[in-house]
């Protein structure tokens, strides 16, 4: 299977079955990194190029483990350290990088659109590690992963994402890749941070997140961006808190068996209370193993395109 004609770049353009390739590959590469000897010879020979342009601890790391988990060579590119600050573009960066003979790049930029134009600028195998407010596709997957290890499904769970839609490319890739897999998605949160029209894309929508809780398997509390707060998307951070933090009491609306997921990095008593943060229900850590995973499983499709078993090509 090539992931999107051989690039990651979003979950929109993913069917439901390429998703659930990745997912059951993603079940393989968890198993890898719970073995003492955690490194596979997959990617043997293979040059990936991790391009950051923002600042990134999860994601950024995830990846270069995943990647020396998979025996490729890693080469980290950082704008403050590059030429770029002497006004190179981001076409020739590339251009000169993929110039030494690498095969596949990693991209987190701010700007909506910087995977897709890499893709057209250069010949190497694409993934999209956030660009702007348009995607994050490895963390969707990961999230998604981790409910479908709890439940052993997703359709038909109910998922509340809470906090700032709007900027959120965390949000609009995990409502893509749930939707495919037939969960029924809400989000709430102010209405200055929901995106206009954000009902097309077959969510339900709350501004009132008492109500919003009601019936919810799955909770996903997204970061307020602090660097926002000024913007007069909402008054203060403590009125902010108290509409919309998550807290132990806001918990009791749950239904039996709830799951708090968290993308990272959090603020703790902002949107999440300590108390929730650290809850046994809580699986902040758990997707953060299950990142290196997806990121191996991704890593792993792009550049063999056919599922993996555990009895096949992945033993050391
Ligand atoms: N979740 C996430 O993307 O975190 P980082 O910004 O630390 O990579």
């Amino acid at each position: 299977m090539a992931i999107g004609r051989g690039h990651l770049l979003d979950l929109e353009s993913l069917s439901a079955e390429e998703i659930t390739t990745i997912l059951d590959t993603t079940r393989t590469f968890r198993e890898v990194i719970d073995r003492d000897i955690k490194k596979v010879p997959t990617l043997r020979g293979i040059t990936v190029v991790n391009l950051f342009f923002e600042p990134s601890t999860r994601t950024r790391i995830s990846f270069e483990l995943a990647e020396k988990r998979l025996s490729a060579d890693t080469v980290n590119f950082s704008k403050a350290t590059s030429s770029v600050q002497k006004g190179e573009s981001l076409k020739d960066t590339i251009q000169n990088i993929e110039a030494m003979r690498t095969d596949m790049v990693v991209i987190r930029h701010s700007s909506p659109g910087a995977a897709h134009y890499l893709t057209q600028c250069c010949n190497s195998a694409v993934i999209n590690a956030g660009d702007g407010s348009h995607a994050h596709p490895t963390q969707a997957l990961l999230d998604i992963f981790t409910i479908r290890e709890k439940y052993k499904r997703i359709k038909d769970l109910r998922v509340l994402i809470v906090g700032d839609i709007k900027h959120s490319r965390v949000a609009r890739s995990n409502i893509w890749g749930l939707k495919k897999l037939g969960a029924q998605v809400a989000i709430c949160g102010p209405s200055t941070l929901l995106p206009y029209e954000v009902e097309k894309m077959g969510v339900e929508v709350f501004t009132d997140i008492d109500e919003a809780l009601e019936g919810v398997d799955i909770v996903n509390i997204l970061r307020i961006q602090l660097e926002r707060q000024d913007a007069g998307f909402f008054p203060t951070l403590r009125e902010y808190t108290e509409l919309y933090g998550i807290n132990m009491e806001r918990l009791k609306k749950l239904n039996a068996g709830f799951t708090i997921l968290h993308p990272g990095p959090m603020n703790r008593g902002v949107e999440i209370s300590d108390e929730v943060a650290e809850h046994s229900d809580a699986v902040i850590l758990e997707q953060v193993t299950n990142g290196v995973a997806v990121r191996m499983s991704v890593l792993y499709l792009l550049m063999h395109k056919e599922p993996v078993s555990v009895s096949e090509g992945v033993e050391v």
